[in-house]
């Protein structure tokens, strides 16, 4: 696995395939790793770039909190690195939160858009107490707290993708995803963000999605002109784990 060093820090990040840049930015708490089957099967004409966000998999921890404009500025400075003046950013939650501040702080960077059960919205008062609480108990007593409040909502119970996607919750830094509960409870509103956005941009939901609600996915494509909306069925918050065919016919038509 490649790595930059940020100011001295390794950053570590996937590479697969040839062509467009694709920069797919991974969910909460994950790794580069839960895009496993797009880096086994790259879509076709893309060159997939996926960095584990700092803390996360291999990528060095910054104590603090994580922002979501952090995160973004790490996976600026990947292009940078990469010599790759424009990208189609995508991401998975998390990651959609990340790749609209991404779009935020450097627009000209961003030749398309790819939200992944994400939102625009920022979380209310009562969402960002419950952040805090995951942050809390993360440092406290580890990652097991919030492996167990996510999993079950993650992918269906029937999901073959759901002992590796356990397995990867449960390596995780507790210190890493305690600072990026914080990062994601300061995020910004991104509606205006969105709704200045004019390049082309896939919206992609799991339909069986109780994290981010189907409402969700219709505000923000409200909010980009010329946006499509692609309900993946059989899926529920991570459809490029659940239906990775679903998902790569979507990033092929
Ligand atoms: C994620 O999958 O990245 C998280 O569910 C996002 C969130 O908690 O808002």
């Amino acid at each position: 696995m490649p790595s930059i060093s940020l100011g001295g820090r390794s950053y570590f990040y996937e590479e697969a395939g040839s062509g467009t840049p694709l920069l797919l930015l991974h969910g909460f708490p994950f790794d580069s790793r839960s895009y496993a089957p797009q880096l086994a099967k790259p879509p076709s004409g893309f060159r997939l770039i996926v960095p584990d966000h700092r803390g996360f998999g291999r990528s060095e921890f910054v104590p603090g909190v994580a922002t979501m404009d952090d995160l973004a500025e790490d996976a600026l400075a990947l292009l940078d690195a990469l010599q790759i003046s424009a990208a189609v950013v995508g991401g998975v939650s998390m990651g959609g939160y990340v790749a609209i501040a991404l779009t935020r702080l450097d627009p000209g960077r961003v030749s398309g858009l790819l939200l992944i059960d994400t939102q625009s919205t920022p979380d209310d008062d009562a969402g960002k107490q419950r952040r805090e609480t995951v942050a809390q108990d993360a440092e406290k007593n580890g990652v097991d707290g919030v492996v167990k409040a996510l999993l079950p909502k993650l992918v269906l119970p029937t999901s073959p993708a759901l002992p590796a996607l356990e397995a990867m919750m449960r390596e995780q830094n507790p210190l890493a995803v305690a600072a990026a509960s914080r990062g994601m409870a300061a995020r910004i509103d991104g509606k205006d963000i969105l709704s200045r956005y004019s390049g082309p941009c896939r919206i992609i939901f799991g339909e069986q999605d109780s994290i981010m609600p189907l409402e969700k996915a219709k505000q923000m494509q409200s909010l980009i002109q010329g946006s499509t909306l692609h309900v993946i069925p059989g899926a529920a918050h991570l459809p490029n784990l659940e239906q990775p065919e679903l998902f790569a016919e979507v990033l092929a038509s």
